[in-house]
């Protein structure tokens, strides 16, 4: 209900409409190769930031000006295996400091990328060295830290793909970084970044939704191929729930992490911001058919995405019956008896007559005054600036911990913790069915979510909705794991 985009979303319809077709957006980068591993050691990797254009709209709209990773929009798609250790030189050719965060990514500490939390800020000009071990296989991705809801609007991001020491058997690995932009009528990037409707609503919706950075018009397929697709949302603040019609996606991993395989929920797969899914998908239409992949998460305000279109010869008339588990990862088990408790509200948004729900007077009017002051987004009360970074929680080190997360706003929130993954125990009391491991829980308004995890990874770490506008507008916070 008030979780409404801006009606400019149908601006989309006339973008992706009036240009010409455009290629598939598959698998297939046109991004120049990353070097090579070196025999022994690390995978060595080098992105290098800076300004740019691509072709994000088609002709005959202009190319947009970009902000990119070796100039690509999305950056170069990392690719390792489970168990080696990558060494990435991170060089900034912008003219402001930033970071590079690898989300989801179990790293040390001091390889986190949070500016003023784990490392000061790459200056422009400087260059940083991360390097880490890649623990768990699965779908990730990376990203600035630093005033991130501008620099990942601007279209700095990649995937990082870890793969299973013996991958899943496929005929083809695929990803789809989803993007959503807001773009003017000459395909520029709107200027408005940090502005309070944004902040206090949904965060910064786009018009016009990519797919590896191009509007996509369609994806080839072959009858019988299965093809195993891996599923990045790195917009700002889109929700994005896909249904492929006529098709029977099966979820195999979320947020990077091995999930019983399983139809999603009510036919669509549905990816707060930062959330990723790996999905198997088998091609059992007939060559000369297209079907439709369509976006239906904001009532009202669905689109088509995509179509899956048929060509070619088929590769096999029967659904190959080839495994689809993948293995698990390396994750601690949390033991929920011996677990401690603990308990995170937020509260803020646009709401009805402002009132701050479930806050008591005091509460409710030193929010209000920072309100004010510009932070609309509060975690216990407390907006974080990024000054302050007092942990609102600290877990007891290689103990198992219950963190319930209480959503006392009208909105959604992508709820996102650094260095750990946890497994999503129930909701409104309800045990989840799957108990899936995430790095990023999609809260729904008023919902109360638990997680579970062990705190085994020490440090300081951020915890934030990755709706970018909530971040900056205080919804964050450090846990600290000691
Ligand atoms: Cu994807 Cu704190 O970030
Ligand atoms: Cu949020």
């Amino acid at each position: 209900m008030t979780n409404r985009p801006s009606p400019a979303l149908t601006r989309r319809t006339f973008l992706a409409s009036a240009g010409a077709v455009i290629a598939a957006a598959g698998g297939v980068s046109p991004l120049p190769a990353v070097p090579r591993a070196r025999a022994a050691g690390p995978r060595e990797f080098r992105l290098t930031l800076g300004t740019g254009s691509a072709r994000i709209a088609p002709e005959p709209y202009p190319e947009t000006e970009v902000w990119a990773y070796n100039r690509t929009v999305p950056g170069p798609e990392i690719r390792v295996r489970q168990g080696e250790r990558l060494r990435i030189v991170a060089e900034n050719g912008l003219d402001e400091p930033t970071t590079v965060h690898w989300h989801g990514m179990r790293v040390p500490n001091a390889m986190d990328g949070v500016p003023g939390v784990t490392q000061d800020a790459i200056a422009p000009g400087d260059r940083f060295v991360y390097e880490f071990d890649a623990v768990d296989a699965g779908t990730f991705w990376y990203h600035p830290h630093q005033r991130s809801f501008e620099q990942v609007a601007r279209g700095l991001s990649g995937a990082l793909v870890v793969e299973e020491a013996e991958p899943l058997r496929v005929d083809r690995d695929v990803t789809w970084v989803l993007d959503d932009w807001r773009l003017t009528e000459e395909a520029a990037i709107e200027g408005d970044f940090g502005n309070a409707h944004d902040a206090i609503h949904a965060g910064r919706l786009g018009n016009t939704v990519t797919v590896n950075g191009r509007i996509p018009d369609r994806f080839a397929v072959r009858r019988g191929e299965r093809i195993r697709l891996r599923l990045v949302n790195v917009a700002n603040a889109r929700i994005f729930g896909l249904a492929f019609a006529g098709h029977e996606p099966l979820v195999v991993a979320l947020d990077g992490q091995p999930v019983e395989p399983h139809a999603p929920e009510g036919g669509r797969i549905v990816l707060g911001p930062a959330m990723r899914a790996d999905i198997v998908l088998d091609m059992t239409g007939r060559t000369g058919e297209r079907h439709t992949v369509t976006d239906t998460f904001y009532e009202g305000l669905e689109y088509r995405l995509t179509d899956l279109a048929y060509g070619g010869e088929a590769l096999r008339e029967r659904t190959p019956d080839w495994p689809v588990a993948l293995p698990a990862n390396p994750l601690a088990e949390p033991d929920l008896d011996a677990a401690e408790r603990h308990e995170v509200v937020f509260n803020g948004g646009m709401m009805a007559g402002m009132r701050m729900q479930g806050a008591d007077g005091r509460e409710a009017g030193s929010m209000m005054a920072m309100m004010r002051e510009g932070s609309f987004w509060f975690i216990n009360g407390k907006a974080a600036t990024g000054t302050d970074m007092e942990p609102v929680l600290t877990l007891r080190r290689n103990r198992s911990h219950i963190i319930s997360m209480v959503n006392r706003t009208g909105w959604y929130h992508p709820m996102h913790l650094h260095g750990h993954s946890f497994r999503v125990i129930s909701r409104n009391g309800v045990p989840t069915a799957r108990r899936e491991w995430q790095d990023t829980v999609l809260v729904g308004p008023e919902e109360r979510v638990e997680v579970a995890l062990v705190a085994d990874n020490p440090g300081d770490w951020m915890f934030h909705c990755h709706i970018l506008e909530h971040q900056a507008a205080g919804m964050m916070a450090v846990i600290r794991v000691a």
